[in-house]
């Protein structure tokens, strides 16, 4: 028997390979059959690291826990940088609701990649939830297997440290996502995501609009239409969308660009002013994607929704925009809140095309000044409300001569310039891991606040990444 409070005897590069082989083969096996010399070549790698393992080991246990991996006692975490290493592994986890893999050393070649083909099974007909596959792993005889159910308190968690995971698993969904349209959109996996989104905005709306400060992580559309799910969901909450409304929403944000990816790169990627058929042709994107979707929409789920926002994101409220809509005198409410949140995403993200990329505070602000003709002035009031003065992920000087990054905004209208900010300059100008900060705390003697926030910086120009610092405030 083994001692589970044994350390670890494993070395973190023995660790390390085990599950970039396990990555490996698990995304191989999406591609190729079981037999490809290809897939063998690298199964045989993912083999060889196991053997490794077992040296020391009398069982090599993956286990996820929120922010890591652990390979028996060795823990790897994952964030932006290395995600990818991990992606495919952490998709079958939580796709199966997979807390522990158990793999003991009897375990034969053939038995490994009956399991890899196991694992990789995608039976969405009938759902595949722990449970089913750990009978069908019972019932495929897999002697050297053994799976633990995520537990129950991981699964539902809706702490701040898996709210990362969600955001890139979003991305890396809707990558599929859209490059499987030619054949069949998984409507099914985007609403699970979207559903562990409103569970995460339930309790922590800071943290995940802060998250939407990550811009241009991967193509720029994929990256955008996930901070426009998130802003969008986040604005119907506070409307009072039900949450079935909610999730219809959610689909169409995820999908309101879908018709870019019939746009060349050279007209969507072009530095400088586009040439007037240029645009026409840009234009157009409105139009293919809601043609594409409402195409899909008996056989996908693809809710009616979808179609109108993908059509109307363009259209401001007199109707104008693109494209010229003749029948319809208003736009939907979906359509609505995606035309906002999609301005402000794309204001704020740093482009060939854009001459300026705006701060957040600064995108506000231009958006105030162009509300009436642009935007339904209700909504974007509530959209004001729900980013405060400084939105989370601004960087701030304050009048202490410290610098922070701005975590939560402050719930009382009364104190909106007074936000929660974590600090990571000291006065002297030098980078520190600070506290976070009251901006609303006074001092005792003086009733004075203690700190003010003097103006919003532009963090490129110092060079500072704000959702490395947001997402530190969770380690
Ligand atoms: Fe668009
Ligand atoms: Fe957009």
């Amino acid at each position: 028997m083994t001692d589970d409070n044994r350390p670890s005897e494993m070395s973190f590069k023995t660790a390390l390979d085990i599950l970039t082989h396990f990555h490996i083969v698990l995304k191989l096996i999406k591609v190729y059959e079981a037999n490809n010399l290809g897939f063998m070549e690298r199964l045989r790698d993912f083999w060889a690291a196991l053997n490794e393992g077992f040296k020391t080991e009398d069982k090599i246990q993956i286990q996820l826990r929120q922010d890591s991996f652990f390979v028996n006692k060795i823990r790897l975490k994952f964030n932006i940088a290395n995600y990818i290493v991990y992606k495919s592994v952490i998709e079958e986890f939580l796709a199966r609701q997979i807390g522990t893999l158990t793999l003991f050393p009897d375990m034969t070649e053939d038995e490994l990649v009956r399991f890899i083909v196991f694992l990789s099974r995608r039976d969405l007909a009938k759902g595949f939830s722990f449970e089913r596959t750990d009978e069908e792993l019972h019932a495929g005889s897999f002697p050297d297997v053994q799976l633990k159910k995520l537990p129950k308190e991981e699964h539902i968690d809706i702490s701040e440290k898996s709210a990362i995971p969600i955001y890139i698993l979003g991305v890396h969904h809707l990558k599929d996502l859209f490059e499987s349209q030619q054949k069949s959109m998984n409507i099914h996996l985007t609403r699970r995501w979207i559903q562990s989104l409103i569970n995460h905005l339930m309790s922590h709306e800071a943290f995940l609009i802060g998250l939407t400060n990550i811009k241009n992580f991967q193509e720029y559309t994929l990256n955008h239409s996930v901070n426009v799910c998130i802003l969008s969901l986040a604005l119907g909450r506070r409307l009072g969308l039900t949450r079935p409304e909610l999730i219809q929403l959610g689909i169409s944000a995820c999908l309101h660009d879908v018709g870019k990816f019939d746009i060349p790169n050279e007209i969507l990627d072009k530095p400088g002013k586009l040439e007037p058929e240029e645009r026409a042709v840009m234009e157009k994107h409105s139009h293919i994607g809601a043609g594409k979707l409402a195409r899909r929409k008996a056989t996908e789920e693809i809710p009616d929704a979808a179609v109108q926002v993908a059509m109307e994101h363009h259209i401001k409220p007199g109707m104008s925009g693109y494209p010229k809509y003749a029948r319809r005198k208003k736009m939907s409410l979906f359509s609505q809140i995606v035309k906002v949140i999609d301005y402000y995403d794309a204001i704020t993200t740093k482009r060939v095309y854009r001459p300026k990329t705006f701060t957040p505070e600064e995108a506000l602000k231009l958006m105030q000044k162009n509300c009436a003709e642009e935007f339904e002035p209700l909504l974007f009031k509530a959209f004001v409300q729900m980013m405060g003065v400084y939105p989370v992920g601004t960087l701030a000087a304050m009048n202490s001569g410290e610098v922070g990054i701005v975590v939560e905004n402050n719930p009382l209208a009364a104190f909106a310039y007074r936000p929660m900010v974590k600090l990571i300059t000291d006065q002297m100008g030098r980078k520190i891991d600070g506290p976070v900060i009251d901006m609303a705390e006074q001092d005792p003697q003086t009733k004075k606040f203690k700190r003010t926030i003097v103006k919003a910086l532009d963090p490129e120009k110092y060079n500072i990444q704000v959702t490395d610092y947001l997402m530190a405030t969770v380690q």
